[in-house]
């Protein structure tokens, strides 16, 4: 597409993430300040197939960089996997005259955004939004940050009764696929045990060791589990060590949704903020099918392509490190 670009679209898709609405305002902002018009769509690739478009104004991004989940809504679209969802899509952006988008979303969002890209030759970028942070081409996603600490802050509370009562907890935390969240809130909480995806995780070794602590009548233990992990979900993995460690009456707190809610950290606002911002940016500099990220603290855009295929691996020495400081 070589026509120049006056009027882009945004929208939100997927999983919410605390810190969309701070992209969503940097690049209505941004936009504006370029003199270009900006729609924002409704509900994500649902709202493009159904031609929910809104102009929006500086005014209606005002109050709500703090806030979370996403004033544009968000969906997860079975009916965009098909070629008639597409197609239908990309005429309502045509009926609109939309010449760009950016999608603010994670590994789904960003598929979609390729396929419009590919099939239709049609001009969009993705800025990483999900808790899960395991978008390859950025160190961070918005609202990873803050997902974690909301995981940090209910482990510290269970700590308190576990320690309080001598007790064995399991936590369950998001993720997806991904341990990232399970290793921050592990190695921020000062866990015993984290059950990682990434990792292959022996509930003998786990046993053995409480049955370690159990003689020395230590029976206060805190366990982070990785909703992708191996072994199962909390539940099933406490009732696996109950059954060999009797002495033991786990308990099981599953952190769930409450880790996609809140206001966003200053660290996710200010990130959110500077990929909105380098969003439009890089539509205006014709960057087309680039995800946009942040690595080692500079703004870089890597293809959609990549950043759909490619891993981000947890790092290895993270891993290491968390199980010698939870000796
Ligand atoms: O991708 C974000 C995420 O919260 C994952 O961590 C989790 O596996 C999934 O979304 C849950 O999705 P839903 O809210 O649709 O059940």
């Amino acid at each position: 597409m070589t026509r120049k670009i006056r009027r882009i679209a945004v929208f939100t898709s997927g999983g919410d993430s605390p810190g969309m609405n701070a992209a969503t305002r940097a690049v209505v902002r941004t936009a504006i300040y370029n003199d270009l018009h900006v729609y924002g769509i409704k509900g994500g690739y649902e709202g493009m197939m159904n031609a929910d478009f809104q102009l929006l104004t500086k005014g209606d991004v005002g109050n709500i960089l703090q806030r979370g989940g996403t004033i544009l809504k968000t969906a997860r679209s079975k009916e965009f996997m098909t070629k008639q969802g597409r197609h239908n899509a990309y005429e309502n952006l045509m009926a609109h005259e939309i010449d760009a988008c950016v999608a603010i979303g994670g590994n789904g969002t960003y598929t979609g955004a390729l396929k419009l890209y590919e099939e239709f030759d049609f001009p969009i970028v993705g800025v990483p939004g999900t808790i899960d942070n395991d978008i390859f081409g950025t160190d961070y996603t918005i609202g990873f940050d803050t997902a974690i600490n909301t995981a940090i802050e209910a482990v510290d509370k269970i700590r308190d009764t576990a320690d309080s009562h001598n007790r064995l907890f399991f936590i369950e935390v998001m993720g997806r696929h991904a341990g990232y969240i399970a290793l921050h809130t592990g190695i921020g909480s000062g866990a015993g045990n984290i059950f990682l995806p990434e990792k292959e995780n022996s509930i003998e070794e786990l046993t053995a060791f409480l049955k370690k602590s159990a003689r020395r009548k230590k029976l206060f233990n805190l366990v982070i589990v990785a909703e992708g992990n191996k072994n199962g979900d909390a539940y099933t993995i406490a009732s696996k060590v109950k059954e060999s460690c009797p002495e033991y009456d786990p308990k099981v707190t599953i952190i769930g949704h409450l880790q996609r809610g809140g206001s966003p950290t200053c660290h996710d606002r200010v990130l959110a903020s500077r990929l909105g911002y380098s969003a439009v940016n890089a539509l205006l500099e014709k960057e087309y099918g680039m995800a946009i990220g942040i690595i080692d603290n500079k703004i870089s855009y890597t293809s959609l392509k990549d950043a759909i295929t490619k891993t981000k691996s947890l790092d290895v020495d993270m891993i290491n490190m968390a199980e010698i400081l939870a000796m």
